[in-house]
């Protein structure tokens, strides 16, 4: 860059006041996300769950090309059709990856991802989703065995741009889910979705067979920030 004449400051007003939202925005965001993992008012029923989501194992979709030797696998709760029987659904695509290999125009964001599939609207066991069911985004149910994880990543970032994500898993004991400041699994019971700051780094391994997780993501509008704070139980 180049030398400027004059670095004194100027007497007139700086207008940069279209940003004000970026630092607002910032600001709630960590206003609600107070710690990386807090429990909200909604707990599947897990026996329960296992037992419906039986009969959608054959629809279960390999979680991308991204580390494809691993046993992770996917379904759809909110893609962008509702269909999970097409052969491809990008509603399981692992987007970051994919977005390094597409123009910007056609970049993958959960925002594309608003229907509701028969997965979701099916299950009796979901039912406890349906007070955040009108802002849901891309969200899905992984399912891992043994060997699966994910490797330290960000998943959203604290900017209007972004989504928020909530997360439970079926088998609490046997799921390691860490961040910098140590183990997130204390206290997380099985079948609970909480609210995760995924601005922070993260990972996640499945110790044994048929870890389910629920991932999912919510639209960051004010009504769905209240309705959070609503559900938040501590
Ligand atoms: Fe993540």
């Amino acid at each position: 860059m180049y030398i400027v004449d004059n670095i004194k400051p100027s007497s007139e007003g700086i207008e940069d006041t279209k940003k004000d939202i970026d630092f607002e925005y910032f600001d709630s965001y960590y206003e609600l996300h107070k710690k990386f993992i807090q429990p909200l008012d909604i707990k599947i029923d897990i026996s329960k769950f296992e037992h419906e989501i039986e009969k959608y194992h054959s629809l279960f979709r390999t979680w991308d090309q991204n580390r494809p030797h691993l046993p992770r696998y996917g379904i759809s709760l909110v893609n962008d059709d509702g269909d999970i029987n097409k052969k491809i659904d990008l509603g399981c695509a692992v987007f970051d990856h994919r977005n390094k290999n597409l123009p910007v125009e056609k970049h993958l964001h959960e925002r594309l991802f608003k229907v509701k599939t028969e997965v979701l609207s099916s299950l009796d066991s979901l039912r406890p989703l349906d007070v955040i069911g009108e802002f849901m985004l891309r969200s899905n149910i992984l399912l891992w065995h043994k060997g699966a994880s994910f490797l330290p990543h960000l998943d959203t970032f604290p900017k209007l741009s972004s989504n928020l994500r909530l997360w439970g898993v079926n088998d609490v004991k046997n799921y390691v889910f860490r961040t910098a400041d140590g183990d997130c699994m204390v206290n997380v019971e099985p079948g609970r979705i909480y609210l995760i700051d995924t601005t922070k780094f993260h990972y996640a391994k499945a110790l044994e067979n048929w870890i389910y997780t629920f991932f999912l993501a919510l639209d960051n509008t004010d009504a769905c920030y209240q309705k959070l704070k609503e559900l938040l139980i501590e």
